[in-house]
């Protein structure tokens, strides 16, 4: 179990570089077991969810490897088509190979990915879309096994919630199939964009990714591609979070303004003067926030839950009352209990959280529980007086590249044992 040390109360900065987006990474790597050759994904992060989906993609046969920032990934050798349970749990977003590997196989079998820490993960709209794709599912004893034997059928889909996953597991099994599927109410996330600018490089025919429907002409093969990973508007929006709740006068490198259309407006209005130019950020943060405004998680293009985390942090120390609303899902407050032991003063009813700011946080030790959680953990840290020590780190690792050493590039007192 790694942990940080964090001594809290420096400012930050200088400026930090965003990482690859794990969210993007991870669909991408999926996508590579339909191309007939080397696909090539720069400026992919160092993550171990990124690791779990190399040692995924080996499994089934691909060559996979990482030449420093750069993983290729040549699926020409494709065998099986089952992932393990235990490569399963290494990684619930599995589930994203299953679309592509019921299109490159005909068969695709792999467990239920069990819930996460964030509550039960359904996968409903996945297996149905699929069912409607022309596949044969079968779920008995938490395993899931798809069949196509005479291949997939294109078909028109409506997704009664703009899941990511499920989303991104259409667009990978539509891709080859026969005829054109239709996505309504497709999810609009960067990531979406990010796998179809891929797909289309690699030969694919998908018209309106980003949009609410999305439409996939099926072809007969893909060949292989190069493309350069989006940053990872989640890691920028944690960092943007570390900025404003340490009362900081910093850069961030390698943001898209636009990915942060919701986050941006929020730092604002709490005090933050913030400016963006050519995939630079400055942000200058008043010594103490102002209450944040009302936040409601919600689908792209609205405040992403993967944010509520970072950003309740640095409004735990703000001057007034914040209120957020995590509408995405249903156990998604863990690190609220862990930033009261800090000092926050947040009030938890069902969706809705109430943040009381106060005017500093206090050390303790404490347990990320969550991705996300863990790195609001670490905003939090960042503002308390006192040494703070995070266990539970390798949640954290997940899906944030040496934190500790990007967080101390800035002046930061972070240490992992
Ligand atoms: C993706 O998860 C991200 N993960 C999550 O990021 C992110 O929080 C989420 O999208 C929402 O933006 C990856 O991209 C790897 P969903 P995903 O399907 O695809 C319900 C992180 O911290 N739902 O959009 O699982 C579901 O229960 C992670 O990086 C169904 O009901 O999210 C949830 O309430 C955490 N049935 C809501 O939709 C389904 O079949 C959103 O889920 C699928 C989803």
């Amino acid at each position: 179990m790694s942990r940080f040390i964090v001594s809290g109360g420096n400012k930050l900065c200088g400026s930090a570089e965003v990482q690859g987006s794990k969210n993007s990474a991870l669909p991408l790597m999926a996508a590579a077991v339909l191309v007939d050759g080397e696909s090539v994904l720069f400026n992919c992060p160092d993550l171990s969810d990124v690791n779990a989906s190399l040692r995924i993609l080996r499994y089934l046969g691909c060559d996979a490897r990482r030449e420093s920032d750069t993983v290729i990934i040549n699926s020409k050798c494709v065998c099986r088509g089952d992932i393990p349970d235990g490569l399963m749990r290494e990684m619930r977003s599995s589930i994203v190979f299953l679309g592509a590997i019921l299109s490159r196989c005909k068969r695709a079998v792999m467990t239920f990915p069990g819930g996460c820490e964030l509550g039960p993960r359904p996968i409903d709209l996945h297996l149905k879309a699929l069912k409607m794709l022309g596949a044969n599912v079968t779920e008995r004893h938490g395993v899931i096994e798809c069949t196509a034997e005479n291949g997939l059928t294109g078909a028109k889909i409506a997704l009664s919630f703009p899941s990511v996953g499920a989303t991104e597991n259409i667009i990978l099994a539509a891709v080859k199939a026969e005829g054109t599927t239709t996505i309504t109410n497709a999810a609009r996330e960067p990531e979406i964009v990010d796998l179809c600018e891929f797909l289309n490089k690699a030969g694919a025919c998908i018209y309106g990714a980003g949009e609410g429907v999305i439409v996939i002409d099926g072809v007969k093969s893909l060949s292989g591609a190069e493309h350069t990973i989006i940053p990872d508007r989640i890691v920028a929006a944690t960092l943007i979070s570390a900025a404003a709740a340490t009362g900081s006068d910093m850069e961030i490198e390698g943001i898209i303004q636009s990915h942060l259309s919701s986050i941006i407006p929020v730092f604002e209005e709490s005090g933050c003067k913030i400016k963006c130019d050519c995939g630079f950020m400055r942000i200058k943060a008043p010594e103490r926030l102002k209450a944040m405004p009302l936040i409601r998680t919600m689908p792209y293009p609205g405040f992403p839950t993967d944010a509520q985390a970072p950003v309740m942090a640095s409004a735990a120390v703000a001057k007034g009352a914040s209120v957020f609303v995590e509408n995405i899902f249903e156990n998604r407050y863990k690190h609220v209990g862990e930033l009261i032991r800090l000092g926050a003063d947040i009030k938890v009813e069902n969706k809705v959280a109430v943040v009381n700011g106060v005017k500093s946080l206090y050390a303790a030790d404490v347990q990320a529980q969550d991705l996300r959680g863990a790195a609001g953990l670490i905003v939090a840290a960042l503002a308390a007086e006192g040494t703070t020590e995070i266990s539970g780190i390798e949640y954290l690792e997940r899906g944030y590249e040496n934190f500790e050493v990007l967080l101390s590039s800035l002046g930061a007192d972070v240490k992992k044992i």
